[in-house]
């Protein structure tokens, strides 16, 4: 189609104000150059004390500053997309593409098959033609509860998608929709209905509750669907021969809802199993499901969620099809990346768990650079650049119109096709893992995947709408938060190891811009070190009086002042402009901290671990099983620790050696009446232990004021005590 007439179907905006910004970020620049001249040029000589501490400080900060150019790349050019879906309608209704949607679940204790089918309900109901829509349920679990829960989900459907298309239900996983509806007292229609459906979901809740209970599914039960049979030959989580059914066959005549109409397609899907070949995690489950789905509906398509998130907007697919349908800009789009919103976020979000700084901007500035990374789910993706396709111009606009399934089968014979390709051994001597698919060997294959397709030559899109398209869980515990970020850290500092690190393996293939956004994550796990020097060296000098830091009445001073109240401004007011409280933006300052000197020090040391062969795969899992008063703590925006873990020894015993250092201080300035001298010389530092020990406050509280059960263990209390003084003593006396 020529451009004549040619109405666009998304629309991208470039950020207002961006060389303001951008002038804005050049002053820093000045300012940390001239920090580099102050440091360089007023090393104490040898033999003067601080020397190395001085030298050390330097080196913290060029890691600063290099970490600092590469969140510049993040916030340069950002950009906002908007689509126009009444377009696409009137263009495309009736040659849309087929859709195949990825839910994977891999432990029904963790994630309870309620909440799994309430995700899989809220995109079976999408607002789209249901012939050309497929839902598979990955359970790497190879749960028979689960298996139930689906089969119940499927007939509960039949319902439910009627009801959500008649009464325009938003959002379409019932349980978030009956929460957001109070009673309906009214006597109407509509009331009627309401009443019904909610009894029916709430009947099928009680069985699929009490079976998961009792972990145990009765005969009459099984006696229900054939599907059961296949759990007769089923020995362990790790060992089972392929599962699939076809609980809805969209092909079927008699696969209706109760108004008549067609149903989408489902599938209940648990590969298989060996103790002796590795599994590969998601990654594994999402191959399988590639390959298994490309069999069964060959969507064009491939969309995935988490299970334990829900779609919010029954319009999402339709908004993703603005992007990989217009007819200009569209073929060189491998896949929207949706941003992710979260329920149960609490108004000063204690463990800033929402990355609401990365959602609202830093994505939008990997957009501006060439594109926003995959992270995971809330993904659709064009299945042939997921399967390892290469960008070429030539490719039409019209690829949506390929390969139809093979359709004369029966969908038992299509079971039966389908299975071979869940084997342990199909992907022996082939590319899945490799070059095809989703990255095997790493914990972030999302990352891995994304970035080899942009390094295909693929553009990839952002879609941030204001209504969250997705909504997930976020995690409601310290050690949740830094077991998350450990595994995050390292992931991204593996690939910065391997192969496929953005500096070499993407060089020349995409932006600068957008290499620099991908190292910034890669380089989380190594700053560290740089954080956790920056945060007790400085504090220990203080016991001796020696200075690290230009004098306050010196013109030196000026850069530092300058750098950081023009950077810690900036991301207050980032972090109020994505809509976040003051009193949030100081739990975020908190949790960094924390999760600078715990989880990305122990990533660090894993990865270093595994790549030189010392460990594979310590995983390292924490209980979701949340009791009431957890809950209610986190809800009152307590912070909760309750068991013991190194990694609250370190932050513990950094947050009391930054106390001693700050008791030195109050002495000082009390009883051995310092001198006007000693603050201009010492102000620096006193300023970064005083900032320490308040961010830190809810931590002494949580170790020696609370009661509670999420309080801090009095063992490691004592432990961290102990290394705390043990830390300055040596320091005082050693020197
Ligand atoms: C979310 O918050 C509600 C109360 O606001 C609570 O009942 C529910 O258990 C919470 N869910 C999770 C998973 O924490
Ligand atoms: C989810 O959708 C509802 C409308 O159904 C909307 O009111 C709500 O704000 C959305 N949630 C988020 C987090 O955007």
């Amino acid at each position: 189609m020529g451009s004549e007439g040619y109405v666009p179907l998304f629309e991208t905006k470039k950020v207002k104000g961006s060389v303001i910004y951008k002038l804005f970020a050049v002053s820093i620049f000045v300012g940390i150059c001239l920090i580099f001249v102050y440091r360089f040029s007023h090393i104490p000589r040898e033999g003067e004390d601080g020397r190395w501490a001085w030298i050390g400080l330097f080196a913290a900060e060029l890691w600063f500053s290099l970490f600092w150019v590469c969140t510049q790349a993040l916030r340069w050019n950002r950009v906002y997309r908007c689509t126009f879906k009444d377009r696409l309608s009137q263009r495309y209704e009736v040659e849309f593409p087929r859709v195949d949607i990825f839910v994977c679940t891999a432990d029904p204790t963790i994630e309870p098959p309620m909440m799994v089918i309430n995700t899989v309900l809220s995109v079976l109901a999408y607002d789209y033609p249901t012939e050309k829509l497929s839902v598979y349920l990955s359970d790497d679990a190879g749960s028979d509860i689960t298996f139930y829960a689906l089969l119940e989900a499927s007939h509960f459907a039949k319902e439910w998608i009627p009801y959500c298309k008649k009464f325009r239900v938003e959002p379409r996983s019932p349980e978030a929709y009956f929460l957001s509806i109070s009673d309906q007292n009214d006597v109407n229609e509509e009331a009627k209905e309401f009443e019904a459906i909610k009894k029916l979901y709430e009947d099928m809740e009680n069985r699929i509750t009490r079976a998961a209970k009792r972990d145990q599914l009765t005969e009459e039960q099984r006696s229900k669907h054939k599907g059961f049979s296949q759990w007769d030959s089923y020995s362990s989580i790790r060992d089972h021969d392929t599962i699939l059914q076809i609980l809805i066959d969209g092909r079927d005549p008699n696969a209706r809802d109760i108004e008549g109409y067609p149903l989408p397609t489902l599938v209940y899907f648990a590969r298989e199993k060996r103790p002796q070949y590795p599994h590969n995690f998601k990654a594994g489950a999402m191959n399988a499901l590639i390959r298994v789905s490309g069999k069964i509906s060959n969507g064009q398509i491939i969309h995935n969620v988490d299970c334990d998130m829900y779609s919010n907007n029954s319009q999402s697919v339709r908004n993703a099809l603005c992007f990989f349908m217009d007819e200009e800009k569209s073929q060189e789009v491998a896949f929207v990346q949706f941003s992710e919103g979260f329920k149960n976020v609490t108004k000063n979000e204690i463990y800033s768990s929402s990355f609401r700084v990365s959602i609202e901007v830093e994505f939008h500035g990997m957009d501006g650079n060439g594109g926003t990374p995959y992270i995971g789910s809330c993904c659709f993706h064009r299945r042939d650049t997921l399967c390892g396709r290469k960008f070429d111009k030539e490719c039409t606009s019209k690829w949506y119109k390929e390969n139809d399934p093979e359709s004369e089968e029966s969908s038992h014979e299509l079971e039966a096709k389908s299975k071979v390709l869940a084997s342990c051994t199909y992907e022996e001597n082939t590319q899945w893992g490799k070059e095809t698919g989703l990255k095997y060997g790493t914990p972030v294959e999302d990352m891995i995947t994304g970035l080899s397709i942009q390094c295909k030559g693929w553009k990839s899109v952002y879609f941030n709408p204001e209504r969250k398209a997705f909504i997930g869980l976020v995690p409601i515990t310290l050690p949740q938060i830094l077991v998350q970020h450990k595994r995050w850290s390292e992931g991204n500092f593996l690939i910065l190891l391997s192969k496929y690190n953005p500096a070499w393996y993407a060089l020349g293939k995409i932006s600068l811009g957008l290499q620099l956004g991908y190292l910034k994550w890669s380089l989380w796990a190594p700053s560290c070190f740089a954080t956790l020097y920056y945060s007790i060296i400085p504090s220990l000098y203080l016991l001796q009086d020696i200075s690290l830091f230009p004098q306050y009445s010196s013109l030196w001073f000026i850069p530092f002042a300058y750098v950081i109240s023009a950077k810690y401004s900036y991301s207050l007011v980032e972090f109020l402009w994505s809509g976040g409280t003051i009193l949030g933006w100081w739990n975020e300052q908190r949790i960094w901290l924390y999760i600078r000197i715990s989880s990305y020090l122990f990533a660090f040391i894993d990865a270093i671990l595994k790549t030189a062969g010392f460990s594979d795969e310590a995983f390292a899992i924490t209980s979701k099983v949340i009791d009431e008063d957890v809950s209610e703590r986190y809800q009152k925006e307590i912070l909760e620790f309750g068991a013991s873990s190194p990694m609250f020894t370190i932050i513990t015993t950094h947050a009391l050696l930054n106390f001693f250092c700050f008791l030195r201080v109050v002495k000082k300035l009390t009883m051995d009446a310092a001198d006007i001298r000693y603050l201009d010389r010492m102000a620096m530092q006193i300023l970064l232990c005083v900032v320490i020990v308040l961010i830190n406050w809810p931590l002494y509280q949580a170790l020696f004021f609370r009661q509670d059960k999420g309080k801090m263990p009095s063992s490691l209390t004592l432990q961290s005590i102990g290394f705390a003084l043990l830390a300055c003593t040596c320091f005082v006396y050693l020197q």
